[in-house]
């Protein structure tokens, strides 16, 4: 299975794939790794792991990427031969053409129980919401935002005296979980 990634901040779903792939439960390559933020964590990870660590400039707009950008992935992606488009905290929104030439083969990993709390903030929004359990969902990428197809969910407990951090950190580890093993099962 070869995997492209795309995220813009800690990367550290990208080191539980990569340690997954180490250890052999997850038999693939990540064949290249994209990300609007050219100092991000995310990168620095790929670059020590050997994966090609592309910077793609976005433009000012933290949450939009231009036309020309969006081209550029979609030229990444199909360049390195991926198989499947994995977004991981990746802060912009994808668009065409990548979302037509992967169809049903981009997932992302989102911090709640979709369809709970889409969007950004999903371990406060669940805080602020008084819910006694959140979670991470890993489902595929559509045009419209966190709504795609769910492939897996696991839950946390929300905690008495949980700030938005310690949630997002107790939710994060399962996401380095379950982001593997859906990894894993893909297509099998
Ligand atoms: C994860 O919590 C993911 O659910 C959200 O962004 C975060 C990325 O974390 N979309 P990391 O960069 O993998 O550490």
């Amino acid at each position: 299975l070869r995997i492209g990634v795309l995220g813009s901040g800690e990367g550290s779903n990208l080191r539980a794939i990569l340690a997954a792939i180490t250890a052999g439960t997850l038999q693939a390559d990540i064949s290249v790794a994209l990300s609007d933020q050219a100092d991000s964590k995310f990168l620095h990870t790929a670059r020590e792991a050997g994966v090609p660590a592309i910077h793609v400039d976005g433009g000012p707009n933290p949450r939009r990427f231009g036309d020309a950008a969006q081209k550029e992935i979609a030229e990444h992606l199909q360049r390195a031969q991926v198989d499947v488009v994995v977004l991981i905290g990746f802060m912009r929104i994808l668009k065409e053409p990548t979302l037509s030439l992967y169809a049903d083969r981009i997932v992302n990993v989102h911090p709640s129980l979709l369809p709970k709390h889409k969007g950004a903030n999903a371990p406060q929004l669940a805080i602020e919401a008084g819910d006694a359990e959140t979670g991470c969902t890993v489902h595929l990428v559509t045009a419209e935002i966190d709504a795609g197809r769910i492939l897996a969910q696991a839950t946390v407990p929300v905690l008495p005296g949980d700030t938005p951090e310690k949630l997002h950190a107790r939710i994060k580890e399962q996401e380095h979980k379950l982001l593997p093993q859906v990894l894993a099962e893909w297509r099998k």
